[in-house]
């Protein structure tokens, strides 16, 4: 009875980890998309997409972690050095995540004249900044920094799990 709920366990959050990639695909490739245009109707639209994702990604990344902790009890693996590296290594992605979003893409709504947020809370909506000035912003951004940090971190962790090599 303990092997299956540990093995439904694992499938829950090897499912959140897919889950998770599918919720947080559109932002990925949107970071690349907004560099490609000048378009500011078209850079608004790009952000929604990115924003349509978040609830999927943010309830998968909670399903994913509470359920690999849930599963690292049962498998009395927190004992070992594996687990931890990949909890810290997804709780500093996670946290880097957080302050560009709160760095560049909340103040990019903002410069859009779109609705953002500032620490979760809802902002009020501002006026629309010289497309000037909004595109050197997006110019500044740093596409595939992200990519090699949050994939490369994600192919880490994932190796860590599936090779447990300390
Ligand atoms: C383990 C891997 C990753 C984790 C855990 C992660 C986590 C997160 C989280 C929690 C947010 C929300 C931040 C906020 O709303 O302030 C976020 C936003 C974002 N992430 Fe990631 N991420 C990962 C990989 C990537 C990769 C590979 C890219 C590639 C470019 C990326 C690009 C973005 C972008 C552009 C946003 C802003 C989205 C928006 O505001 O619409 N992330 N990420």
């Amino acid at each position: 009875m303990i092997t299956s709920l540990y093995t439904w366990l694992k499938y829950i959050h090897v499912l959140a980890g897919f889950m998770f990639l599918l919720g947080h695909g559109a932002s990925v490739f949107v970071a690349y998309e907004l560099k490609k245009t000048k378009d500011l109707e078209r850079m608004k639209t790009l952000m929604d997409v990115s924003a349509a994702g978040w609830p999927a990604m943010m309830l998968s990344l909670l399903v994913l972690l509470l359920a690999g902790i849930i599963t690292g009890f049962m498998g009395g693996w927190w004992g070992a050095l594996w687990i931890w590296v990949s909890l810290v290594l997804l709780a500093a992605i996670t946290g880097w995540m957080f302050s560009l979003g709160g760095k560049v893409y909340h103040p990019l709504r903002k410069m859009l004249g779109m609705e953002y947020m500032i620490q979760g809370k809802p902002q009020t909506v501002d006026k629309q900044r010289p497309q000037k000035e909004i595109l050197d912003f997006v110019a500044a951004t740093h596409p595939h920094t992200m990519t090699l940090i949050g994939l490369g971190g994600y192919a880490l962790m994932i190796w860590l799990m599936i090779f447990k090599p300390f």
